[in-house]
């Protein structure tokens, strides 16, 4: 069954309660990176532009002391919100009380309320203690924060891992719960290649640590007709097949762990057959060498141009493809040819009609910041929510979404 949408809502005159996640990187108090801003505006558009009366709210990091609350004020991205929509957004910087709650009464028809960081509930200032009373979805908070508004609209995809009470909390106290056109578009695809890929199916995996991906693994050794592996965690499993990677990096601890997964995959797993390497971990020009022929101080920071090659001819005629994590240190550029290379290969198979699926994190930073972002099917905005719903997990932001 399909889940309900907001376009599936009557929202006109309703106070709609918006959770979006507006957790984006900032630095010195400045918004790095607004993607997951930008993304959500559909959804609050949608609202404002069907008399809807719009009450959005997000955390930003983590609240664990006192002072995590000024370092972690959401104020800046109120801010960038009423830029990017192009009207203003009333800010309270709150999570509840009378201010809040006389702004949710009043707020108009085509409104914009915005309130303070949700995960501020996670300390209380009185007691001084850390209660995570958001991150653990006391029954009180969800229940206060349903009685602001009228409907529910969880548009957090980023955050859907997280049982909290700005998500199953509230949503377990209104009478209609519905997805935003962002979570739509997050089902659509990462569901979509969970539950029926169209095949032939290939997973690329990179990044550094085999450790952060295993559950990712063993669910695409069930799912995927081959894992195409990059990043650092290639060296941990070409050690484990006895090659010698130099100075690469590898979890020492994770061999066994690799051995099995190889064993496990029965060939699905395709390990690239070459690398850049360097003698320090510094950008300048790197030598392309097969990962049978490295040097003692050889290491590795890219893919190389065989494994390539490789790659596409493992992803020639692929009619679904999940990447997660850059084939190399991309930030370098001596070592951004792979994940570039990789890239190009969504891009190309993208225009042939696959559905290309970039996972959030490293490598939707990568696609952004190369210029590919537009290139493929869907970027995901979740870094960890991807990778447990890619797991098959059942993630509760989702589940309490009502059906249509
Ligand atoms: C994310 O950035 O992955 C989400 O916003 C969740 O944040 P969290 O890991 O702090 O729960």
């Amino acid at each position: 069954m399909a889940k309900k949408i907001v376009s599936d809502l009557n929202v006109s005159g309703k106070k709609v309660l918006i959770r979006v996640d507006f957790n984006v990187p900032m630095k010195n108090g400045v918004i790095t990176d607004d993607t997951r801003i930008r993304a959500a505006l559909p959804t609050i558009e949608y609202v404002i532009n069907h008399g809807g009366k719009a009450i959005v709210f997000s955390h930003l990091g983590r609240v664990k002391e006192a002072a995590d609350i000024t370092k972690n004020d959401i104020t800046p991205v109120a801010k960038r919100l009423e830029e990017l929509i192009k009207k203003p957004v009333k800010f309270v910087n709150a999570t509840r009380g009378a201010e809040l709650e006389e702004a949710a009464k009043n707020l108009g028809e085509g409104e914009i309320l915005m309130f303070a960081n949700t995960r501020n509930e996670d300390f209380d200032v009185a007691l001084n203690k850390e209660v995570k009373r958001e991150s653990k979805n006391d029954a009180e908070l969800g229940k206060y924060w349903a009685s602001l508004g009228d409907v529910f609209v969880n548009d957090a995809f980023g955050t859907a891992h997280r049982a909290a009470a700005s998500n199953v909390g509230i949503a377990a106290n209104v009478s209609e719960t519905a997805a935003g056109f962002l979570l739509e578009k997050e089902i659509k695809f990462i569901g979509g290649a969970v539950d029926e890929p169209k095949r032939p199916y290939v997973a690329i995996l990179g990044g550094s640590k085999v450790s952060d991906k295993i559950g990712v693994i063993e669910a695409l050794i069930e799912k995927a007709d081959k894992i195409l592996v990059g990043g650092a965690m290639m060296f941990t499993f070409l050690k484990a097949l006895g090659k010698n990677i130099g100075a690469s990096r590898c979890e020492e601890d994770k061999l066994d762990l690799a051995k099995d997964l190889l064993a496990k995959a029965n060939g699905k797993i395709v390990l690239p057959v070459d690398a850049v390497v360097n003698k320090a971990f510094e950008d300048t020009l790197g030598t392309a060498k097969s990962v049978d022929a490295f040097d003692q101080d050889d290491m590795g920071l890219d893919i190389g141009p065989k494994t390539l090659e490789l790659f596409a001819s493992e992803l020639a005629g692929a009619k679904t493809v999940v990447w997660n994590g850059p084939m190399g240190v991309f930030e370098m550029k001596n070592y951004a040819a792979g994940t570039v290379g990789v890239c190009e290969l969504l891009a190309k198979l993208t225009t042939e009609g696959a559905a290309t699926i970039i996972g959030g994190g490293d490598s939707a930073a990568a696609a952004e910041q190369l210029g590919y972002a537009s290139k493929v099917s869907h970027i995901s905005t979740g870094g960890g929510a991807s990778l447990e719903y890619l797991e098959g997990k059942t993630l509760p932001g989702i589940a309490c979404v009502d059906e249509k």
